[in-house]
């Protein structure tokens, strides 16, 4: 039974692909990402072939999950990335990505992100400031460079997300207004370390409709419109972000890429052939093909709720906390023991390291093992050392057989760097 992309159930125990999840554990130990790889390169295959009509790049918003076996998986694959900073950026490369297929996003780039950019040969930066747009002229004319850029708009359209992660609205730090654009444009001139090639919007995460993509859309062809006729060479690149809503759990759907491709051909029309169209996706790629594994350390009946304490906590995985979110919790072995109601808890010190409140379980015990499902996107690349506690070991499946992608820290790398007084 398929619980997850690339996770089913096989003769009652969890199989990552082929693998049996209990087998890696015994060689990691918990608290355990695995990701399954062949599932993310066949949700890449999906989106990719979802944008075949148009002149199409796909560069994946690498702050979903940074984990370097899988951008080597999706750079072997062809796909481009999207970087947030020098760090993504030096991660990006070391997994062998052509800097050609990079571009870099992000409302508060600094000098030194910007260097490290045009010095590994990024494609394109999308810039969110007119502060922004000096600071990469400046830099790129020292260096007898022009950097192409695009102008990330702010369309100003709702979306029905978490309000945590909704960007496109005026009152968001994100992007420029229409007008700001306008003016930017006219002085374009003035920068003469810049090419505007067209322009972006991202307008959130997890979005479940098509429609606010159409309305962004229709923003973004007027603006260009408006500049178009002040710039050397007409603009030909549009990048609506990423955002495409993923299935969680059975309660909600999905925002397949192939809905997107749809209303974006109806509102470009006959101009579809004009533009280059990118991509950001990040969650809809590896959400579902990622699970936490972890060890119930205790169970804790209580007058009227039973806790269930996991040895993983809201610093491995801190959606549940900061959005509320919910991911689906499943042993690792099927069994047909009594169903129990758990408040399923880690063991961090605060009352929100809590992944779900009265929920379903068979009956378990301490040293059972569950996986938190859903799990491969914004998971680890969240995740803290708060309480001192190590970050998880990761570990990928692909074609088949799996590989540690990361060591679990030890309590000398939680003090790397940090200094005694002189005492
Ligand atoms: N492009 C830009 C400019 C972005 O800011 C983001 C995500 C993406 C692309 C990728 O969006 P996606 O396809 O993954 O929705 N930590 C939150 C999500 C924050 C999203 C930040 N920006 C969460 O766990 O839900």
């Amino acid at each position: 039974m398929t619980v997850a992309d690339g996770f089913s159930y096989r003769d009652h125990e969890l199989h990552c692909g082929s693998v049996r999840v209990v087998d890696i554990i015994r060689e990691t130990g918990t608290p355990l990402y695995l990701y399954n790889l062949d599932a993310v390169l066949a949700r890449f295959e999906q989106h990719r072939a979802a944008f075949a009509s148009f002149s199409h790049r796909t560069s994946y918003a690498v702050k979903a999950n940074s984990t370097l076996p899988l951008l080597q998986a999706l750079t072997n694959a062809g796909c481009g990335f999207d970087v947030n900073s020098r760090g993504e950026l030096h991660r990006a490369l070391k997994a062998g990505a052509d800097a050609r297929r990079i571009t870099m996003t992000g409302v508060g780039k600094s000098r030194a992100d910007i260097e490290d950019g045009l010095a590994a040969g990024i494609s394109l930066f999308n810039v969110e400031s007119a502060s922004e747009c000096r600071l990469i002229s400046e830099i790129a004319e020292a260096q007898g460079m022009v950097a192409d850029i695009l102008l990330r708009l702010n369309p100003d359209v709702e979306t029905e997300t978490h309000p945590y992660i909704s960007t496109g609205e005026a009152a968001h730090k994100f992007g420029l207004s229409p007008s700001d654009i306008r003016s930017l444009a006219s002085q374009a001139s003035w920068l003469p370390g810049l090419r505007i090639a067209g322009l972006a919007f991202h307008l959130g995460s997890q979005i479940l409709s098509p429609a606010p993509y159409a309305q962004g859309l229709r923003v973004l062809l007027k603006v260009l419109d408006d500049i178009t006729p002040m710039l050397d060479r007409a603009p030909d690149i549009i990048d609506i972000g990423g955002g495409f809503g993923v299935r969680y759990d059975a309660h909600h759907g999905e925002l397949l890429p192939g809905q997107v491709a749809a209303v974006l051909a109806n509102v470009l029309g006959p101009r579809e052939e004009t533009w280059t169209l990118i991509t950001e996706p990040g969650r809809s790629l590896v959400a579902n093909a990622g699970v936490l594994v972890a060890s119930v350390e205790h169970v804790k009946p209580s007058e009227d709720r039973n806790f269930l304490i996991l040895d993983a906590g809201m610093n491995d995985l801190l959606r549940p906390a900061l959005y509320q979110a919910s991911h689906s919790i499943i042993p690792l072995r099927e069994s047909d023991a009594d169903m129990q109601l758990y408040d399923i808890v880690g063991p961090v010190c605060e009352s929100s390291d809590t992944f779900a409140v009265r929920y379903g379980l068979p009956s378990l015990e301490r040293g059972d093992l569950v996986a938190l499902l859903s799990a491969g996107a914004y998971g680890s690349s969240m995740s803290s050392n708060y309480n001192s506690r190590p970050l998880a070991a990761e570990a990928v499946v692909y074609e088949g057989r799996w590989h540690l992608a990361r060591e679990r820290q030890s309590l000398d790398d939680l003090q790397r760097g940090e200094r005694l007084l002189p005492l």
